[in-house]
């Protein structure tokens, strides 16, 4: 693994063997994150970019399975000196055993797009923060409810002291999610995952969760991989981006890269579809032409094919394009930048 990286996947693949056939979700995803930067990973709906999340924490449940690959995380050990660390292979890992679940919550968390599917509704905020708090460290209960509550007004929760003992069901969306988020960084993560965080949301709350969570990873100096399909929030959140499609990378390359440059006909059209109007502000994804092919379906050659304006008939329905450099540090799987082997 790269010295520079926190986190590296290399060629990921999970698939979810149904009766129907077999949908590979994650079909050969391979990329790096940076000790304290963003990686966006953006792409429609249906295209991996939850089931990549999953697979690194290792939560994909039956008919579900990750079937090859590396995620590589470097960690820090608790009485290493001088920023001692290992490297462990999460895929190499019994999904069930006791090093994984160390990891979830000690190295790496997770914010979903629902709180309510991750929040407790029978257990007081204060105690679910505390629960991660004293599962992971050596502290009394008194010393961890007192953390619990520096922890929600970390996350700008309005009194905290009153918050702390508040159950989900009375607090707003907002507040549930500034919740999640306290849970999530209370153990202090080196790698947030944070899947579609601002989605349930409304605009105002959405901005002051983003600003939120870009004002934590300045204080804590966490990684964040952050999943969205909103183009606006990968301007304002991600450093560099990767752009899924059908459970492939087809593109990589830094934000300013990716919007002023975009090289895959995908992400064109991705760009494309935003209305000029809140460009800046709040864009989602529009239809591109024609629907994401049924997964159990994948078209032969390139998974785009069917959809590309730049469609070379021949070529892209049987070659299955490689990921190639098509500018510094910036890569894209098509066949218009290099033919597979050439
Ligand atoms: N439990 C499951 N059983 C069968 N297929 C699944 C399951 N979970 C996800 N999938 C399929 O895997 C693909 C990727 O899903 P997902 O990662 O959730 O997409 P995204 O997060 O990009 O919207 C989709 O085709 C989805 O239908
Ligand atoms: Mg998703």
């Amino acid at each position: 693994m790269s010295d520079q990286l926190l986190l590296e996947v290399q060629d990921l693949q999970t698939h979810f063997f149904l009766d129907r056939g077999i949908v590979r979700a994650v079909d050969g995803v391979s990329f790096g994150v940076e000790p304290g930067r963003t990686l966006g990973v953006l792409g429609e709906s249906g295209c991996g970019k939850s089931v990549t999340g999953y697979s690194i924490l290792r939560l994909v449940q039956k008919p579900g399975r990750t079937i090859a690959g590396h995620a590589y995380l470097r960690r820090r050990l608790a009485n290493g000196r001088g920023g001692a660390s290992e490297v462990v292979d999460l895929i190499g890992l019994d999904p069930q055993g006791p090093e994984i679940r160390r990891i979830r919550g000690h190295d790496i968390a997770m914010v979903f797009q629902e709180p309510m599917t991750f929040l407790n509704p029978v257990y007081t905020l204060g105690n679910q923060i505390m629960e991660g708090i004293l599962l992971h460290r050596d502290v009394s209960k008194q010393e961890a409810r007192s953390q619990a509550i520096e922890m929600l007004r970390l996350v700008g929760m309005p009194d905290p002291n009153a918050m702390v003992d508040r159950y989900p069901h009375q607090l707003s969306g907002g507040m549930r999610q500034r919740g999640i988020i306290a849970i999530a960084l209370s153990c202090h993560p080196s790698l947030l995952i944070a899947d579609e965080p601002t989605t349930a949301l409304d605009v105002t709350t959405e901005a002051q969760i983003l600003d939120l969570m870009r004002g934590l990873q300045a204080d804590l100096g966490m990684a964040i991989l952050f999943i969205t399909h909103n183009l606006g929030v990968i301007a304002e959140m991600a450093e560099r981006v990767i752009v899924m499609y059908l459970g492939n990378v087809v593109e990589e390359a830094d934000v300013r890269t990716l919007f002023r440059e975009p090289k895959h006909p995908y992400t064109k059209a991705l760009l494309q579809s935003i209305p000029k109007i809140g460009r800046k502000s709040r864009s989602r994804l529009n239809a591109i032409k024609g629907m994401v092919p049924d997964p159990l379906n994948i078209p032969a050659g390139c998974r785009f094919h069917d959809r590309c304006p730049q469609f070379m008939p021949g070529k892209c329905d049987v070659m299955e394009p490689e990921m190639v450099e098509v500018g510094p540090d910036h890569s894209a799987r098509c066949l218009l930048y290099g033919l597979p082997g050439g």
